[in-house]
């Protein structure tokens, strides 16, 4: 560990069933030794609650606390993951583990940091079972006080739904055909908080504990069932777990920065940490193809780039049996000195550990992507206009253009406060509230700019329509009217043409738009809705709000948003030859410039003078070379003005 830079250990995740062999039986000496071990090597701990993968006495003693699908089959043992959320018998198990763990390691000195749980919800999202429904209808209690309140939420006219008495309210089981999706949503949200309540129960004790150490959980990227808006709010530091799929290294790196995106922003811009990725292979793909040479030090400085503080892998040493027994690790089955990659773990840990200087800046960004989970709970229930807008896939649309052309953009909850960025980017914002409606038009009337795609402020939070015309919080601010939906068949496209004379291509949708003030930048170009607006423009206050009636082909959408952050007046961090990412932290330390070639070949990119962060030369202004899938970080001799975007003029998307 110490030749590979090693200084955090993330320990003992999965091993309650050694640490607690029987209900009244613990065994921490192993621990102890462990933790001893890496103390004298100067290596610190992150140590987990081992709480994730209930041992098999406790579901064989109380079978009850097993998980139950919307189908009424319940999970067995065997894997691991297999507790109900709701489980008294679990949560009181977990937390008298905990309160022995804590109590037995708190002054240990290689403790820093606590790890809850693991990867929350990644088998197991929800339970079904009585204990659960239980659960459930208390939380519905909370949030609607009376039955009269639930039943107006949920439309519960409809259908023959009208409840009487709270003990009828069940999950939304197995039914004959779609069950009531303000109940479907609600029981997402009952099934995000079931589970940040097992972590808060555990979080309580360690807080109470060890005042001073912090506490984290591990996050999965865009991970659906839990809302990491809310959750985040109850961590110190944010961590995730990033597994790139090298046989799609260009899509992999698009979503690694998207998810490093995120998690900065989780955490309000602090730094946060990169808590897993592998050194080459998973196993758990069909197909499990290696990380290229190089790559696993590229993926591993691009989270650093997008703001996290540590790099940590899955796993120390490759297991010899069990279920993870083909995934890769730092230390491989085979002799570990002729193997490749252990020599890239080492060139990374050393690389890392000249990085301190680093640790705590932040990743400028003047572009905020607004993302909620609610949102995209409620759009892809089942039974809309088209079950193919998918939240994360329009995400990606309006991040890539983004990405491609270097400009870092967070992430923002619809209710955040924007008035730092001076663009903001709204992907189909199905659900919307008034709080979140109301701070989007305040937001453009104050002088922001404004994109937002079909579909959005369709629905309050109870999925009930907005009336009063589509999309009814926004029609002001956009200067339209929508009349009708128009989506698009499975492979169906629709030719859109721009002001200028500029063709594009839409699919998955279209609608029938009525500007009511809006200039209209392109019209659709055949079909029904020949001649009728696609895309608009709205004065609106002192800012402007564009609009998208379709999914734009990229270029058409790369375009757009050129031309709206182009208006804003948002800088990109640097021009560089495709393939080639660029991102900026700034901290006390001064400025640092990341240049990532995810290319498989040598490239050169123009930059100003600075000190090269990982060698510590000199680094003149003019073309510098980086390999292929190298990474060059760069201390900059003076923060540079963010190159300026280059426009196109108006109507030329
Ligand atoms: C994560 C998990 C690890 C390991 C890894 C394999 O989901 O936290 O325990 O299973 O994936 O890639």
């Amino acid at each position: 560990m110490r030749e590979a830079g090693v200084n955090l250990v993330n320990l003992g995740i999965f091993s309650w069933s050694r640490l607690q062999p029987g209900p009244d039986e613990f065994d921490f000496e192993w621990l102890d030794r462990v933790m001893d071990l890496l103390n004298e090597g100067g290596i610190k701990v992150d140590l987990a609650t081992a709480t994730a993968s209930p041992p098999p006495w406790l579901s064989h003693q109380h079978p009850e606390m097993l998980p139950v699908l919307a189908d009424g089959v319940r999970l067995w043992p065997g894997a691991r993951q297999h507790y109900c959320p709701s489980s008294p018998v679990y949560r009181d198990a977990a937390r008298n583990l905990v309160e022995r763990l804590s109590a037995r390691y708190k002054d240990h000195p290689a403790l820093v940091m606590w790890h809850v749980g693991n990867e929350y919800g990644c088998h197991v999202a929800a339970c079904y079972c009585d204990v659960s429904a239980r659960d459930f209808r208390a939380w519905l209690r909370d949030r609607y006080g009376s039955l009269e309140g639930l039943n107006r939420a949920w439309g519960t006219d409809f259908w023959s739904q009208r409840y009487s008495d709270w003990e009828e309210i069940l999950p939304p089981r197995q039914a004959p055909t779609w069950p009531n999706p303000s109940q479907c949503l609600d029981f997402l949200r009952f099934s995000s908080d079931a589970l940040l309540a097992c972590y808060e129960v555990e979080r309580a004790v360690l807080a109470k504990a060890t005042p001073g150490v912090p506490i984290t959980t591990n996050f999965m990227r865009f991970f659906k069932p839990l809302d990491y808006w809310k959750w985040a709010a109850h961590e110190d530091i944010v961590s995730d777990d990033v597994y790139q799929d090298p046989s799609e290294p260009e899509a992999s790196s698009l979503d690694a920065a998207m998810a490093g995106d995120l998690m900065r922003s989780l955490g309000q811009g602090r730094p946060w940490i990169l808590m897993e990725q592998t050194t080459s292979r998973v196993n758990w793909r069909p197909v499990n193809v290696p990380k290229s040479p190089g790559q696993m030090r590229l993926w591993s400085f691009q989270a650093v780039a997008r703001g996290a503080d540590g790099v940590l892998f899955f796993q120390w040493r490759q297991s010899r049996s069990g279920a993870e027994k083909f995934h890769s690790a730092m230390v491989p089955h085979g002799p570990i000195e002729s193997w490749p990659t252990w020599r890239e773990v080492v060139q990374v840990g050393s690389e890392l550990g000249r990085l301190d200087a680093l640790c705590g800046s932040r990743v400028p960004a003047e572009v905020a992507i607004v993302f909620d989970w609610e949102s995209w709970w409620a759009l892809e229930q089942p039974s809309k206009p088209s079950a193919n807008v998918r939240a994360l896939e329009q995400v990606q649309a309006y991040y890539a253009p983004l990405y491609r052309a270097n400009i870092t953009a967070d992430f923002a909850h619809p209710e955040a406060d924007l008035k730092a960025y001076k663009l903001v980017l709204v992907p189909n914002l199905y659900l919307v509230s008034d709080a979140a409606a109301a701070g989007l038009t305040a937001y453009v009337s104050g002088g922001g700019r404004l994109v937002m795609s079909y579909f959005s402020g369709i629905v309050d939070p109870a999925d009930q329509i907005r009336l009063g015309g589509y999309p009814a919080p926004f029609a002001e601010m956009l200067g339209l009217r929508v009349e009708d939906f128009a989506p698009l068949a499975e492979a169906e496209t629709v030719p859109v043409r721009f002001g200028g004379g500029q063709r594009a291509t839409g699919r998955t949708w279209s609608e029938l738009i009525r500007p009511a003030g809006a200039e209209v930048l392109a019209r659709f170009d055949d079909g029904d809705l020949e001649a009728e607006p696609a895309v608009t423009r709205h004065e609106f206050g002192r800012g402007a709000a564009y609009y998208i009636g379709t999914t734009l082909d990229s270029i058409a959408m790369g375009a757009l948003l050129e031309k709206a952050w182009t208006e804003a007046g948002v800088a990109t961090v640097g021009d560089a030859p495709s393939g080639v990412e660029a991102v900026r932290r700034n901290g006390a330390a001064g400025s640092y410039l990341f240049l990532l070639n995810h290319r498989d070949a040598e490239v050169e990119v123009e930059v100003g003078p600075g000190v090269d962060a990982l060698t510590g030369e000199r680094i003149a202004a003019g073309r510098l070379r980086i390999a292929d899938y190298g990474v060059a970080i760069i201390k900059e001799d003076s923060l540079p003005r963010q190159a300026a975007s280059r426009g196109r003029g108006p109507d030329q998307p």
